[in-house]
């Protein structure tokens, strides 16, 4: 099939990276100084995770991060993608740094730099200090402030070195998944309280980004968002208004206040709830940014169910579509779609897809190797729909599988492999899966080509 992948629109220093997030595979979470964070409130709360898993050794990154940068120069990839844990760095949510923490961070990214491998370092994919939930969490506005103080610290530390930064991953998970499903830490079903850490969040992001810029001035900094192509199960008027409210709570509402557009009026009609704003916020929530990045994995098809939770609609299951492992639909046009929606309708500049990828039940077959062709298909289509983004015009920069590891996959536990890389849990033994190999091969044909006609 990579026969047939046309990349000559990729430019020639595209970044071909891995992502993976501090909480999914770190582990030692006691360990140096590290405090408690949500989510490891959430996962050792009893029916929380598939399994009861937890995070507490996940894939032992923290003390095996060296044989993974191996992982990542046998993969050829040129850059990595990486988050910080809060709690290593200011276990108390505010207050005194922990020098071993932000150690850590330091010498991971001296040995990404030593290797040819571009560090992308997030400051925020989930892993709220459990003594700012106490304190109120994300529904509070301190919070936001304290993100900036950490976002600080750590940029003045690192950004000598680090000079790509993102303030949120995918906040969307954060204040929906999080305070109105329930099913994410910390576990909330409070309409109220997640509207407001949302806008607390995406105030956090603009604070953290005039903190960063401060701190490092090299710094090229973004957000994070997970996007979705969201359809109308029907044409019913019920349903194509449903559909437009899904793509205000899970596109506009992150996307627009960043544009310096302010919250959408209709869903702040939809949901009902006071925004908590100050004076000036709006406008820190619009700091210019150097690119945007893109997480993308499904599309959405919903009909309208007005008693349903704020935004009152149902996402209905397609007949005889492919879906992967997660039970996640899979349609490649989405990606394009979305890269280019961002280009025309928002004028990014610069864009990366920060995550993308798949989970199937992999297995070690006797002789050690691992085959998941449904994975290279995925992966192929979606790095194919990337290039005629590129084409069309999107100005695409970088692409970050997701993920570098079978890891700990939030609710789900370690039941969802989404590894580029094999891990066994027991042993914590690492094997490069069939698309491992191909993402390389992938890689490989880019750079000669790129070689060739410079
Ligand atoms: O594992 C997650 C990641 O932490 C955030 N984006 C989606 C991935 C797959 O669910």
């Amino acid at each position: 099939m990579s026969e047939l992948l046309d990349l000559t629109a990729l430019p020639h220093d595209f970044l071909w990276g891995t992502a993976t997030s501090a909480y999914q595979i770190e582990g030692a979470v006691a360990e140096d100084g590290r405090s408690p964070s949500i989510w490891d409130t959430f996962s050792h709360t009893p029916g929380k995770i598939a399994g009861d898993d937890h995070g507490d050794v996940a894939c032992d990154h923290y003390h095996r991060w060296r044989e993974d940068i191996g992982l990542m120069k046998r993969l050829g990839t040129n850059a990595y993608r990486l988050s910080i844990a809060w709690p290593r760095v200011m276990p108390g949510g505010d207050g005194p740094v922990n020098a071993k923490g932000l150690a850590f961070y330091d010498e991971l990214i001296d040995g990404l730099l030593e290797a040819g491998i571009t560090p992308s370092v997030t400051l925020y994919h989930w892993d709220l200090p459990q003594a700012l939930q106490d304190r109120g969490g994300w529904p509070v506005r301190d919070t936001a402030e304290h993100f900036a103080a950490y976002a600080s610290v750590t940029a003045d530390r690192l950004g000598d070195r680090a000079h790509h930064w993102t303030t949120l991953n995918e906040p969307l998970c954060s204040a929906w998944i999080g305070h109105i499903e329930g099913v994410m830490a910390p576990g909330l079903t409070d309409l109220t309280a997640a509207v407001r850490a949302s806008y607390h969040l995406l105030l956090g992001h603009g604070l953290a980004t005039q903190a960063i810029r401060a701190a490092a001035p090299s710094a090229e900094v973004g957000i994070v968002n997970n996007l979705s192509t969201v359809h109308a199960a029907t044409d019913r008027p019920e349903d194509l208004a449903a559909a437009r409210r899904v793509d205000g709570h899970t596109n506009r509402w992150w996307l627009d206040p960043i544009h310096g557009r302010g919250f959408p009026a209709d869903m702040r009609e939809v949901y009902g709830v006071e925004l908590p704003e100050h004076p000036g916020d709006l406008e820190t929530i619009a700091a210019p940014l150097d690119w945007l990045g893109l997480n993308y994995y499904f599309p959405v098809t919903v009909t309208d169910a007005p008693t349903a939770p704020a935004p009152h609609a149902h996402t209905v299951r397609r007949p005889d579509v492919p879906r992967t492992g997660m039970d996640w639909e899979i349609d490649p046009t989405g990606i394009e779609t979305l890269l280019l929606r961002l280009t025309d309708e928002y004028g990014a500049r610069k864009l990366y897809v920060t995550e993308n990828g798949s989970s199937y039940p992999d297995v070690i077959r006797p002789d050690g190797t691992v085959d998941d062709p449904e994975r290279q298909k995925y992966l192929i289509q979606h790095l194919a729909a990337c290039a005629s983004a590129a084409r069309k015009g999107a100005p695409l920069a970088g692409y970050f599988a997701w993920s570098l590891l079978d890891n700990f996959e939030w609710a789900y536990g370690y039941g969802k492999r989404f590894g580029l890389v094999h891990v066994d849990y027991r042993t914590q033994a690492r094997t490069i899966k069939g698309t491992g190999h191909r993402y390389a091969e992938i890689i490989r044909g880019h750079r000669d080509r790129a070689r060739h006609a410079a």
